[in-house]
């Protein structure tokens, strides 16, 4: 039986404000929580029984998924009191698993969409005989990443988290966010206090002569941890260029949930979802977008690579492209609202009050 760990105790602050009453995992992409993806996918991957590595906002996990059985598997539901760094969150959820010392513990970051076929990095961390193995990818700008270059062997030689000096940039390959750990690897995090596993753990086990193993893979990969990004994914999902077992329907250019309105003359595209009981207005058009639960897109709105927020309302005639609109807020109609734009919680704006970025 294999068991993981997923890290979904970060406080999501690039996805501000749609993580500000909901974490990062929590926020819907293609209909359901960005985290039932990943569960899906780990379990369609063999694996039985899931611990979540909780702190910030950890109460909302386990009233939604439960002991798991929905989804085929076992969660466990670890808390931090105080976050204690991706490293401390490993070695904390691991005191819940029964894996063996010498068995092979999967741990993923909680806000990474990918094709990567994971029973492959079982199987070649197994061959490398390897302390951890390393999903790498291949970015073009791998500055906020953890770089990590390899021997033609695949050993590590080197990680180095969010390089500040140019001189450290020496490969464009990257920490994809999952690992194979040996068991007795985690079991020598020290417990109780704050670790990076990116800042410390690696370069502590390189050091101490420690075998890590990186298998460079191609398949699609995203960090969800921009709004760009997340909006991406969610539009990937729906369209089906990266599969999941957990979108609930078939690949499309948009989807609809149940209980959502669309009225006839409005267009979706591009992998937009629609939330449950929203409401999108006649002629009204939305390209690649998130719009949540209870949203109302008036008629003529015309929304690009956006997301709306719970029960947000977007005005008659309104543009948004590239914008991230808060829960709750009213957006009057005749605004314009473009590229990075982003509307708080609750906020109101007048009619023909912004024209951000207007030609
Ligand atoms: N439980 C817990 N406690 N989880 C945490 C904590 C914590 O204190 N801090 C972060 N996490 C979780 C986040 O929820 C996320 O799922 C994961 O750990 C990684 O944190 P991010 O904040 O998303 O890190 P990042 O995106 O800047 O960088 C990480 O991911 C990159 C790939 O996307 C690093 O692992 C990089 O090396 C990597 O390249
Ligand atoms: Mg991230």
């Amino acid at each position: 039986m294999t068991e993981a760990v997923l890290l979904v105790g970060g406080k999501g602050t690039r996805l501000q404000p749609l993580t500000l009453n909901t974490p990062k995992p929590m926020v819907p992409a293609a209909g359901v929580p960005f985290l039932a993806h990943q569960l899906a996918r780990a379990r369609a991957a063999g694996v039985e029984h899931i611990v979540l590595a909780t702190s910030y906002l950890a109460e909302v996990f386990e009233p939604y998924f439960g002991d798991g059985s929905a989804y085929g598997l076992r969660l466990t539901y670890v808390t931090e009191d105080q976050p204690l760094g991706t490293g401390g969150a490993i070695r904390g959820a691991a005191e819940a698993l029964t894996t063996r010392p010498d068995e092979p513990v999967l741990v993923f970051n909680g806000d990474i969409l990918t094709g990567l076929d994971i029973p492959a990095l079982l199987r070649r961390h197994e061959r490398a005989q390897a302390d951890v193995t390393l999903h790498l990818t291949r970015v073009a700008d791998p500055r906020a990443y953890g770089l990590v270059p390899t021997a033609p062997d695949g050993r590590v030689l080197a990680f180095t988290e969010k390089p500040r000096h140019p001189d450290e940039i020496v490969t464009d390959q990257i920490n994809a966010g999952c690992y194979v750990f040996r068991r007795e690897v985690i079991d020598t995090i020290p417990a109780g206090r704050p670790v990076s596993v990116e800042r410390e753990t690696f370069p502590g086990l390189l050091d101490g002569g420690a075998l890590l193993h990186g298998l460079v893979d191609a398949s699609y990969w995203l960090d969800l941890g921009r709004p760009a990004s997340f909006i991406q994914a969610s539009a990937d999902l729906v369209r089906g260029i990266v599969r999941s077992p957990a979108v609930p329907g078939e690949p499309g250019e948009h989807l609809v949930l149940p209980g959502a309105h669309v009225e006839p003359g409005a267009r979706l595209a591009g992998g937009t979802v629609v939330g449950a009981g929203a409401r999108v207005g006649a002629g009204a058009e939305i390209t690649g977008s998130v719009v949540l639960d209870g949203a109302r897109i008036e008629a003529g709105a015309r929304i690009r690579a956006s997301m709306i927020g719970n029960a947000a309302r977007v005005g008659p005639r309104t543009v948004l492209d590239g914008a991230v609109i808060g829960d709750h807020a009213e957006i009057g109609a005749d605004n314009e609202l473009r590229e990075g734009a982003r509307v708080w919680c609750g906020t109101a704006i007048p009619d023909a009050a912004i024209r951000f970025g207007a030609a």
